[in-house]
Parts: structure tokens; sequence; C-alpha cells
């Protein structure tokens, strides 16, 4: 018997069982019972079985109830029944313990991409609802609790009693509906293609580092007309090296040819004051690697930023985040032996601990591809890992990361918090920041500067002025992935701050492998949707966000490369104007974000938050934009005709239809 005869005959048996047999008696599963570790929420803690979110008995309007499943919008767990699930019961409710007499949600019930129950607005000490939801025939499930109300916190929201009863297979839980992983961008052209910044900041005299991001078959030969006589172009990799120009703009014809075209583009260096005049891209060690980096993973960073092409379309910095420092004994983290140690020699200058034998060995293998080098450190004694800071060393440590070859410096509050006591005021805020800014500014070396003080003071604000370059605009985005689009909508908010020199920074990129910023595990594919993924990349780039990637080098596979590596999105992040997009709401599930570009196109995202697929109609007026205009799709870079008045499309959950809109 072959595989196709079996595999037949044994679908026939399934079907007449099916049909012959008597339908088995429903049996009981209560929700506590399946796999919770896919229910994703906002908030750190672990899914609370039979316990509110606070940990409280379970209770609403002083109901107790001994089963369930205490959660926190935005709340979302999908399951896949498989047809025979007959019905979801539960009583659910916002739980007595929320501390905040405004708390209010709203449950929803989807089976296949139809709701089939909705709560409507539930305020805390509004009597549990009764859900009894027949579920005959639905394959895909979706049990979500969506804030309510004007205020967001203590959103805490009881799944009570929450059971189904099933005649066949028992619901599975699943982190998001499958997907299939498309690759939607077509291969670099074997022709070049010059990519990345168009406009690039330095200071006079400080040295000079560019690599020429481009595409197309190699070898190709590099030229730039109007080099300055200070730059030197190697004409094989395209690195341009020497000392940065005197003040002024040089703009530089660069040429690109290899065996099958040419390709040239102006490049406006701005020898001055202002770094990072477009958004910067690289990586960060921190989501892949946290507590575990080591020299021979950034040296191996630099090689895969190369190899992989990511170079080539403009990620330029390897960026080492916490923990290269040693930590004392007691340090909060499991302690690695060879990372604890003293924090300093003799002289007071700071030692990197034994998984770093020579910092200025290892940023010269970055330097010598052409990319830049970045490190991290804390104003306060110690980094939020419990590592080294520059406390009261502050200028020393600065000169020795620019002695060192450092490019970057992430410099982030954690226990500064103790230095300021609990001075929140503006000028306590600045304070630390200000004094790095300044010593910065003087030293022979540029070195971009990244405040990561989690948006307090409204950073944005006064960034630039105390010498920052760009700035985390909250704290972690770590493994609430499901909030980027509330992440993104947030950052829109301070988009008059965004500009050359001056980026609004909603945390790195992850996609691909990343390691659970909840216990800092090992990489693991990332639990995104590859839907997500596209979006993720989409909303960064219509934000001009820093693009750092931040997931495992060594795991890069062909469809996180296509997500990461589209030169007309980067393009979009990267364009000269620096403008965040601006938001159009349109649905509470839908929006518009509109980026002007440089040369007079718009760039469009029509955005579905939502859980299931939305129809979005982009009108002109709504753009800011009149008569017929060519749609390009920016992802499958193709042109998708002439459109006049409006774009519609149907954009997939949590999709972005990523367009470019010209003349
Ligand atoms: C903070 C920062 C993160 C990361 C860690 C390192 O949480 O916000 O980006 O740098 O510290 O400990």
């Amino acid at each position: 018997m072959n595989t196709d005869t079996r595999r037949f005959l044994k679908t026939v048996l399934v079907a007449s069982a099916l049909t012959i047999l008597p339908a088995r008696a429903a049996e009981t599963v209560w929700l506590t019972e399946l796999d919770l570790g896919h229910l994703h929420f906002e908030g750190w803690r672990k899914p609370q079985v039979d316990k509110s979110f606070s940990g409280k008995p379970l209770s609403i309007a002083g109901r107790k109830f001994e089963r369930g499943v205490g959660t926190r919008a935005l709340s979302t767990l999908w399951l896949e029944l498989d047809g025979r699930t007959e019905k979801f019961l539960a009583s659910v409710g916002v739980d007595d313990a929320a501390g905040n007499a405004e708390a209010a949600v709203a449950f929803t019930i989807i089976g296949d991409g139809k709701k089939l129950w909705e709560s409507g607005v539930m305020k805390r000490g509004q009597s549990a609802k009764a859900v009894d939801v027949g579920l005959k025939g639905v394959r895909s499930l979706l049990l979500m609790v969506d804030h309510a109300g004007e205020s967001n916190n203590y959103d805490h929201a009881d799944w009570a009693d929450a059971r189904f009863m099933f005649g066949g297979v028992k619901p599975l839980t699943v982190n998001a509906p499958r997907e299939e992983a498309v690759i939607l961008t077509p291969k670099p052209p074997r022709e070049p293609r010059i990519n990345g910044p168009k406009v690039y900041g330095c200071r006079p005299g400080n040295p000079f580092i560019y690599r020429i991001p481009t595409t197309g078959e190699r070898p190709i030969q590099f030229t730039a007309d109007g080099l300055p006589a200070s730059l030197h172009l190697d004409k094989i990799s395209g690195i341009i090296t020497g000392a940065a120009p005197e003040r002024g703009t040089h703009t530089v014809m660069l040429r690109a040819k290899n065996r099958h075209g040419t390709a040239s583009r102006a490049l406006k260096i701005v020898s001055g004051d202002t770094l990072a005049l477009t958004p910067p891209m690289g990586w960060n060690h921190w989501y892949a690697h946290y507590n575990r980096v080591t020299d021979t993973m950034m040296r191996e960073a630099a090689d895969v930023m190369v190899k992989s092409g990511m170079a080539d379309v403009g990620y330029a910095y390897v960026n080492i985040d916490d923990c290269w420092m040693n930590a004392p004994g007691d340090a909060k983290r499991p302690p690695d032996p060879l990372r604890v140690g003293p924090f300093r020699d003799a002289a007071g200058n700071i030692i990197p601990n034994k998984h770093f034998p020579d910092m200025r060995l290892m940023t010269a293998y970055i330097h010598a591809k052409g990319l830049k080098a970045g490190i991290y450190t804390s104003p306060g004694p110690l980094t939020c890992g419990g590592y080294a800071g520059a406390y009261e060393h502050e200028e020393q440590d600065a000169r020795l990361f620019a002695e060192w070859g450092f490019d970057f410096l992430k410099y982030d509050w954690c226990s500064y918090s103790k230095i300021a006591k609990d001075d929140k005021s503006l000028g306590a805020l600045k304070k630390p920041y200000k004094q790095m800014g300044d010593i910065l500014k003087k030293l022979p070396r540029d070195v971009v500067f990244n405040l990561c003080q989690y948006g307090m003071g409204n950073v944005w604000e006064w960034g630039t002025e105390i010498g920052g370059h760009c700035w985390r605009t909250a704290g972690d985005l770590g493994a609430e992935l499901n909030r980027i689009f509330a992440v993104a909508l947030k950052n829109a908010e301070y988009r008059q701050w965004s500009k050359p020199g001056a980026w609004n920074d909603p945390d790195y990129i992850q996609i691909g492998w990343i390691g659970d910023a909840r216990t800092n595990g090992e990489p693991k594919p990332c639990p995104m949707t590859p839907t997500e993924q596209y979006s993720f990349m989409s909303l960064w780039c219509l934000s001009a966000a820093p693009l750092f990637y931040s997931g495992d080098m060594s795991r890069l596979d062909e469809f996180t490369l296509n997500v990461l590596c589209n030169p007309e999105v980067i393009e979009v992040d990267q364009d000269p104007l620096g403008e965040c997009a601006r938001v159009v709401p349109l649905t509470p599930e839908t929006f518009l974000m509109v980026k002007n570009l440089e040369d007079g196109s718009k760039a469009v995202g029509l955005c579905n938050r939502g859980e299931i697929a939305a129809s979005i109609v982009a009108k002109w007026g709504d753009i800011g934009v009149s008569g017929k205009q060519t749609v390009r799709d920016l992802w499958r870079q193709r042109d998708l005709g002439k459109f006049d008045g409006q774009f519609k499309a149907t954009v997939p959950r949590h999709g972005v239809v990523l367009l470019r809109l010209r003349r």
C-alpha cells in the first residue's frame, strides 16, 4: 500500500467513525488547565492562575471565584480548535483589586475572524457578565480584553470560571493564528545601488569612517568626486576614512560600478556640530545576549553585518550594551565568575570583564570593516544589570571610551536614582546627561550620544539642548511585543521634536531570534507573526526611529534579513527631512501614518492594530495630496498604478501596508 492510499483510507476511516459513532459526550476543560504561556498582556508578570492580576483571590463586584485567569488589558489569548468545541463559558469583569476606581475594560470573543460576543464597557464594581458562546465549527478563537474609558491604569480583568466544553480535541492555546512567512522583497539587483543616508554629520578634524552602503554583485569599483582632501576612499571596499573636513557642507558624488552597471548618488557631508543627521542604524546586543555578551559575539556581529548585506543597506553601528564591565560578587543577575572583579585599576580606569580582553583590538576589528562601535554605561554607580557604572568617573570613562575607539554611547539612568534621591525636577533629570553631553562634545572623536532614561521629564523637549542625539521615549519594549502599535502611536505624539540630529527612540527591533526579556533567556524564534515583523519595521521607519536590530546575528535567516534590509523601506527612515509621520486616526483599530519626504513624495502606512483584517481607505485629503498619484508598494518594490482621490487596501491583523505616493 503506498502512502497516498494509506492516507486516503485513514481519512475515510476517520470520516466514517465521525458519522457512524454516536457523538461523544462533551468534556469540560478549564481555561487554567491549558498552556497560558501564550497569554499576552501588558505588564511583566506571569499569567495569574486562579488569582487576580495583582495576585489576590479573583473577585468581581464582591463575588469571589475559585477558578479563572487574572489578566490585564490589552490582553489576548489565541486558541486553535478542531471545529468540535461546543461552547465557552465564563463570568467576566474588572477585578475588585484593580487599584484605580476608573478602571474599565471591554471583553471580546472572536471566532474565525468574526465577533462572537462582546461585553461592552465594563467598569470596576460592575457585576460579572455571564459568557455562554457556541463554538461549533470554529477553528480559530481569540479571547481579548481591551482598554476602555479614559485611563489605561490598572485595567485588571478576570476570565472567571472560564471553561470549554469540547467533543473532539482539547482546545490548544497558540501565540497567534498561523501565518506563512512570505518574503515580499525582491532580491537586490546585480547592478550597484547606493543606499544609506544622503546626509552625514561629523565634527571637523575628528576621525572619519564611512562605508558606502551599496548592494549589487561584488567586486564593485567605487569613486567619490569632490571628496575633501582630508579623506581617502578605498576603491574596492568603498570605505572612506581620514579626518573630518573643515566646517561646512561638502557634497560628494559617490559612484559605484560593476560588470552589470553603474550607480551614482550625492552624499552631503556636513562638518559642524551635529552628528546623526539621519537616525543611527546598527545592531545592539541586549535583546539577544543580555549578560552573556562577549568580545567574540561583537566581532561576529560585525562579520555578519557585512556578510549578510546589512551593511550594504546602511546598518553601521555594532553596539555593546550592559554587562561588559565587572559586577560585584553580589550582582543581581547570576554571577558569571568571569564578570565579577574589581571595577577600576589603581588609576581609576574602568576594567572590562574577562570576556573583553582588549577593547582597542575589538573596536579596531569593527572599524576595519568600515563599521562603527558603540558602548554603554550609566551615570549611576551601577548599571541596570548591576555592573560598574560611571558615577564620579564620568570624564575619565568617556575619554577612555574614545581612546578605545567607541563611536556611540548609550547612557542609562539605572541606579542614578540613588544619587538624584527623590529629586524628579527637570534640573535633576538633566544634570547627569548635560554633564556627559558637555564631555562628549570636547572629545577628539565623534560619539553619538544616546540618552536612555525612559522618557522622564519629556526628554524629547531638552535632549538636543544637553547634547543628546537620540533618546528613548519610554521604558523597555522588552517582551511586550504586542505593544508595537501602541508604542509607535505614543512615540508619534512627540513628533515635533524629531529632526536631523534629534531622534525619538522607541527601543530596538526584536525580530528573528531574540531572548525572552522577562527571563533574559537564550535566543529563540521571536513570538511575532510574519505580518507583525513587517509592521515592526514599517512603524519604526515611518517614525524616523533609530534602527537597531537586537536579535541574534548568528541566526539571521532569509525572512528576517528580508524584513531588515529593504532599501526602499529604510529610505523612509533615513529621509533627510527627519520627520516622524503624523497619525490620522480612522477607527479605534485603524489609522494612517503620513510622513513627508524630502523629494515632495509621501510615505504612508495603512495601519491595522486590530485582531481581524480591516479594509482601510487612505483618502488624499487625509494624506495632504491631490490629483493622480503613483502608488508604490515599498515592501514589494512595485508600483501599483496611478490612483485618484484615495487608495484602498485590506490590511491583515496587526498589519501595515507601506506605500510611497508620488505625483
Ligand atoms: C535598561 C535599558 C535597556 C538595557 C538594560 C541593560 O533596562 O533600558 O535598554 O540597556 O537596561 O541592563
